[in-house]
């Protein structure tokens, strides 16, 4: 096993554009340090025996990188020369099979892909020599990963201890239209600071990932759970018994039942079958209530609680009209229906947005595959805002 493995280094965890407060927030929770933080990751430090934990635990990140060596490089043959001097057959088995990806701008370098490619080769080519034999390699994300992020002549090479990335939960096996990202659909629901305690009502679910994301958060259950196979399974070293005790650990964290309810509807039957299926694959299926309904038909069960509701917002041909209605809708569906609630619209269209009518209390900047987006907080009462004033 290597001695960098054992050594706390640099871990470098990436997600979503814009998440980063989330992030930070998760992982101060979990007692790691934030080194430094950029609009798309933060920098921690641990060991690898931490990014199990990570891996595990982390509801808003995308991959948990592992710094193996930081570099200086001119060009491609510099970069072979020094991935080559890496003791790589301390962390990749000759046996296995290794994916290089990489983020790359540096002036000799007019395709990322050739980089991979060069790094790829320092990888086997050493592992070859100490070995004897060489390990497969490929575009396949679901074994040994190696990232190379190269600056200019400044470089850094890291073990992808996720592999694929953790907004693939393994439970969408069944997307509708638009679909969130998991990591996403996350962050939204702990950026309303919903935390089981008080009802979820999700109109327009689609494929029911705001809903699904909700319940595992107010079961507190880890995330991670969900998959059974990272990145870091296939580096040498990988300590299965710290792996069956933080799995076994973050089962016992987990509850069994919600202290509230969770409401998921949505007009399309295939989009309720599709969300009920991939409930079913995350364990939850039993605690959301899942209808086939118009949003404005969606009865509020209580007086108090959280409504939120991710309408389309591309503006197909001819769809302009239409849009328009559903976001006016949801502005006299909040007013009518949804008094003593807070109310949420999700949209990457804030000039539909503003068809809703109301005043937005906060506006929470999201991206939603490079398209800015907004989660937009209404503060839901009967009459006008100076009626509740008064009544004090
Ligand atoms: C952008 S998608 C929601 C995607 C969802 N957040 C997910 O992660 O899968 C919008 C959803 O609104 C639903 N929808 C459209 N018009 C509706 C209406 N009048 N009432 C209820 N649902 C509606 C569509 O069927 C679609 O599933």
């Amino acid at each position: 096993m290597a001695d960098t493995v054992i050594k706390k280094t640099r871990i470098l965890i990436t997600c979503a554009k814009g998440i980063t407060p989330f992030l930070k927030d998760e992982l101060t929770r979990l007692g790691f340090p934030v080194l430094s933080e950029t609009i798309a990751g933060i920098a921690t430090e641990g060991t690898m025996d931490d990014t199990l934990k990570l891996n595990l635990m982390l509801r808003t990140a995308q991959r948990v990188l592992f710094l193996i060596k930081e570099f200086s490089a001119r060009d491609a043959d510099e970069l072979y020369r020094t991935l080559s001097k890496i003791a790589w057959e301390e962390y990749i088995s000759e046996d296995g099979y290794v994916c290089v990806t990489s983020s790359v701008d540096n002036p000799s370098i007019r395709d990322s892909r050739y980089v991979n490619l060069k790094s790829k080769d320092a990888i086997v080519d050493r592992i070859n020599t100490v070995r004897g034999r060489r390990p497969d390699s490929g575009h396949d994300k679901s074994n040994t990963v190696v990232n190379v992020y190269w600056k200019g002549r400044d470089g850094a090479v890291y073990l992808d201890t996720s592999g694929t990335t953790l907004s693939q939960r393994g439970y969408r096996k069944f997307p509708m239209s638009a679909p969130m990202q998991e990591t996403l659909a996350a962050a939204v629901v702990l950026s309303t600071g919903w935390n089981g305690t008080h009802d979820f009502i999700n109109p327009m679910c689609g494929s029911g990932t705001l809903a699904i994301e909700a319940a595992l958060i107010a079961l507190n259950r880890a995330v991670g759970l969900l998959r059974n196979n990272f990145g870091f399974m296939h580096i040498r070293g990988f300590n299965r018994q710290l792996w069956e005790e933080l799995r076994a650990q973050a089962k016992k964290e987990s509850q069994k039942k919600l202290n509230c309810r969770i409401i998921a509807t949505d007009i399309s039957r295939q989009a309720i079958e599709a969300a009920k299926k991939n409930a079913t694959i995350a364990g939850v299926e039993h605690l959301i209530e899942f209808g086939v309904s118009d949003y404005a038909k969606t009865t509020m069960p209580g007086n108090s609680g959280i409504v939120i509701l991710n309408p389309e917002y591309g503006e197909r041909m001819g769809m302009k009209g239409m849009l328009e209605d559903i976001y006016k809708g949801i502005g006299d569906y909040f007013k009518q229906q949804c008094s003593g609630y807070t109310g949420y619209v999700f949209t990457g269209n804030l000039g539909m947005a503003k068809k809703i009518g109301l005043r937005a209390k906060r506006r929470i900047p999201f991206f939603n595959g490079g398209i800015e987006c907004r989660l937009l907080e209404y503060e839901l009462y009967p009459g006008s805002k100076r009626e509740k004033n008064k009544a004090g």
